[in-house]
């Protein structure tokens, strides 16, 4: 009996293609091509689940022109990616990468704080450039980040993860803003307190942004909220491009209304706003909060477990739809 086929949309670990290819005829992406969303249709004829990396959109358009489709399975705990209620409608499953990145990203947030409050990309470059011709009392003088006030946006488990560490590792008074508030026990074990949004962006010292990216948190972060921050606040976004208002941003650093920012990703990746690109006080990095290998390779086998849990035994691990359950 002929295996169900699978496509890979893009370059991915080969032992997952090998654990893959134990349950399904599987189409890989080891050239690692950028498909436009024809060729990707075109691919993704007579398969039943494709595994995304959470690049690629899966969409009403897409879903009609692929009637065998049953699963998309991102290697990504975002996944704004998939139109969910087309998704739904298609009777197609979309499954997530959850809780195995948590404190690889918590850990990445961290250091982009880290290296946005004390200047450490700029003073390296400046370095690198040979411009260092002695030392200065004021040169590259940052923002501490012991004592200070931490303000988190998006009080998941990412959010969660960076709460510890700038409370307990760091001494930070830690305040929070999400759409509903932590259970008490977790807040103390996170020693972090509730507060709107103005009053955190108002009285943080650090803003780190962890929202998952929705039409109601696009530019959750715009001209409007960056005008009530402090003259001297940073502001770190690894949640999703479209999240802040990136060309608002970039006027706001270049007339130094706030001190410096440090964006893992951004408004239309891998493109990225062209003023961004020439501000001194901004570390950029390209989308890599969870690149760490182990993590990574975790991500891909919760990936791979989903579409062998689905495709072979009715039971995916991390559905993000799960209504398409209900219906079968
Ligand atoms: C995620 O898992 O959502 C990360 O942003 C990597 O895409």
């Amino acid at each position: 009996m002929s295996k169900p086929k699978v496509l890979v949309a893009r370059a991915i670990f080969p032992e997952s293609i090998e654990r893959l290819a134990q349950h399904f005829e599987v189409e890989s992406n080891q050239a690692d091509e950028v498909w436009s969303k024809a060729q990707l249709i075109a691919r993704l004829q007579g398969k039943v689940g494709v595994f995304t990396t959470g690049s690629e959109r899966i969409d009403a358009e897409l879903l009609d022109a692929c009637p065998g489709l049953k699963i998309c399975a991102n290697m990504a705990v975002g996944y704004n990616n998939f139109d969910t209620d087309a998704m739904t409608a298609h009777g197609v499953l979309g499954t997530n990468a959850p809780d195995v990145l948590t404190e690889t990203t918590a850990d990445f947030g961290f250091a982009l704080l880290m290296a946005t409050a004390r200047r450490i990309a700029e003073s390296e470059h400046f370095l690198r450039a040979g411009q260092w011709q002695k030392w200065a009392y004021d040169m590259f003088s940052g923002s501490d980040i012991h004592g200070s006030t931490l303000g988190i946006i998006g009080m998941g488990r990412i959010g969660q993860g960076i709460a510890r560490r700038g409370a307990h590792g760091f001494g930070m008074k830690v305040i929070y803003h999400n759409r509903s508030r932590l259970d008490a026990a977790l807040e103390a074990e996170c020693k972090a307190s509730y507060v709107g949004k103005d009053e955190l962006l108002k009285t943080a010292d650090h803003v780190v942004l962890v929202v998952p990216y929705t039409p109601a948190s696009h530019h959750t972060i715009g001209a409007a909220e960056i005008a009530l921050m402090k003259p001297t606040a940073t502001l770190i976004n690894i949640a999703r491009g479209g999240i802040v208002d990136d060309a608002a941003l970039a006027v706001a650093l270049k007339e130094k209304r706030i001190a410096a920012a440090g964006l893992d990703v951004f408004e239309g990746e891998p493109k990225v706003h062209p003023d961004l690109l020439t501000v001194p006080n901004v570390v950029l990095t390209p989308h890599i909060a969870s690149a760490t290998v182990p993590t990574r390779k975790a991500m891909a086998d919760l990936a791979v477990d989903n579409l062998i849990g689905y495709l072979v035994n009715g039971k995916p691990l991390t559905p993000v739809n799960p209504a398409v359950l209900a219906k079968n």
